[in-house]
């Protein structure tokens, strides 16, 4: 398939995947998942989640899509027969769902850009809940920002590898990771932000409740974009000589680090201006503007600019993920279907924009819609995160660890024998025992039997 594109140079490869890695689920999800599921007890499964079983099972999706330089079905189907296309059919179903209630919360993330420009954030602590709460049960507004945002995901998307996604990457992630060290240090100043980094760091394990397991689990593999064949996607475009495992980590500590940034931005604040540390989706958007407003209390212009380039770079970050789970399908449908790329892109774009819609009303004007007890979003997270997420990354680790042939296998990922094997075989240990047996063992945790 000559016509592929292919990233351009090194740097652009772990910036691209970076981006999508990055996102709203270091700067939103863990925080609230952390907030939720006490604290520093829950960053510490976490990251042996990211450890153990995330970098195995990235370099997994990595080698089935650089092998097979296709869209996700057919590279499975190519490494393990037709019937392991079903993987890549779950994933591309996988990340149209999440694509949906992503756009939500990436939505919420450009009324705030809008309304920090328009200095509408400016108020008390109890004024700025009450403003998300208006916001959010709008029968209108929200519904438009989300599908608005898959539009801008779609224009990204149509113009294609090369040219939307790489370009914008390389500017803009530092000046996240930049501008996201200053807040730190912002909220860390604020009164009483002590015990905030005492949540964060100091283990209690009485908090823990019974399904932190599953929820590290899945906010490790959405973090890291792992499970939808997404990771697979990128890595079909990546070049021939990518040391894969060295990718991999880099992507993984990137990704820890800024997730662990970003708890130390919010939670500080959260502890100082008495903001609940569980209040869960909302956490972000409740705190972060006190931030703005009293750590920059002396000088207010400061606060205003840092305000706006803020959420200015929370959309970057969201838009490079949303970009990365709207190529799995545009890819597919691309190449499957024969259908122009414009015209690949819109069906995702119809069907994410629906699910945006359902979603966004979840949460706002019709909280009635409602399934097992959880709003539509909620209910869409969990699905996604902490079902369909583990179910992907355990049936790929399965294809490569029991059924792919062994010497493509390794072959792939030692670059046809450049690179050293002494790691090759570690990881395919953990790829045939451990990455299955833990996930097993956590689904049969959370589910009672164990
Ligand atoms: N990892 C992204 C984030 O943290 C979200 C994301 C992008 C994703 N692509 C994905 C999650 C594919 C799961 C699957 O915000």
């Amino acid at each position: 398939m000559s016509s592929r594109g292919t990233f351009g140079s090194k740097l652009a490869i772990v910036l691209a995947t970076a981006g999508s890695a990055v996102g709203l689920g270091n700067i939103w999800r863990f925080p609230f998942m952390t907030g939720q599921n006490g604290g520093a007890a829950f960053i510490l499964v976490y990251f042996a989640c990211i450890l153990l079983l995330g970098i195995p099972g990235m370099v997994n999706e990595f080698l089935v899509g650089r092998h097979a330089q296709t869209n996700a079905a057919r590279a499975y189907g190519q490494i393990g027969g037709r019937g392991w296309r079903t993987i890549g059919y779950l994933g591309i179903l996988t990340s149209t769902i999440i694509l949906g209630f992503y756009a939500v919360v990436a939505g919420w993330c450009l009324q705030y850009l809008y309304a920090s420009i328009a200095g509408q954030l400016d108020g008390d602590p109890a004024y700025v809940v009450s403003y998300f709460q208006t916001f959010s049960s709008d029968p209108l507004k929200p519904c438009l920002w989300g599908v608005g945002f898959v539009l801008i995901t779609h224009v990204v998307v149509a113009q294609g590898v090369e040219k939307g996604i790489e370009r914008a990457s390389k500017l803009l992630m530092p000046l996240l990771l930049i501008l996201l060290l200053i807040l730190v240090v912002a909220s860390c100043m604020l009164p009483g932000a002590g015990k905030g980094i005492e949540f964060l760091l100091k283990p209690d394990f009485s908090k823990v409740s019974s399904g932190v397991f599953l929820e590290a689990l899945g906010q490790a593999f959405f973090s890291l974009s792992l499970g939808t064949a997404c990771l697979c996607t990128y890595a079909s475009y990546f070049k021939r000589d990518t040391n894969l495992l060295r990718s991999a980590t880099q992507i993984a500590l990137l990704d820890s680090a800024i997730a662990i940034l970003a708890g130390l931005m919010i939670f500080p604040a959260a502890f100082s201006v008495g903001v609940q540390p569980d209040s869960g989706p909302s956490l972000i958007f409740i705190t972060l503007p006190n931030v703005f407003r009293e750590a920059f209390s002396a000088m207010p212009v400061v606060g205003y600019v840092i305000s706006i380039l803020f959420y200015a770079l929370l959309v970057f970050a969201a838009l490079t993920s949303t970009i990365s789970m709207h190529e799995i399908g545009t890819a597919f449908f691309h190449e499957e279907l024969r259908l122009p790329r414009q015209r690949a892109a819109w069906i995702l774009t119809v069907v994410c924009s629906v699910i945006a819609v359902f979603c966004s009303l979840s949460v706002g004007a019709y909280s009635n819609l409602q399934v097992f007890g959880m709003s539509l979003l909620d209910f869409c997270d969990f699905l996604t995160a902490q079902l369909m997420l583990p179910a992907g990354a355990f049936l790929t680790s399965i294809l490569m660890g029991w059924f792919a042939n062994r010497q493509l296998v390794k072959d792939e990922f030692t670059n046809g024998g450049t690179l050293r094997e002494t790691f090759f075989k570690a990881w395919f240990f953990s790829i045939r025992y451990i990455v299955p047996l833990c996930i097993v063992l956590i689904f049969l945790h959370q589910f009672g039997v164990l």
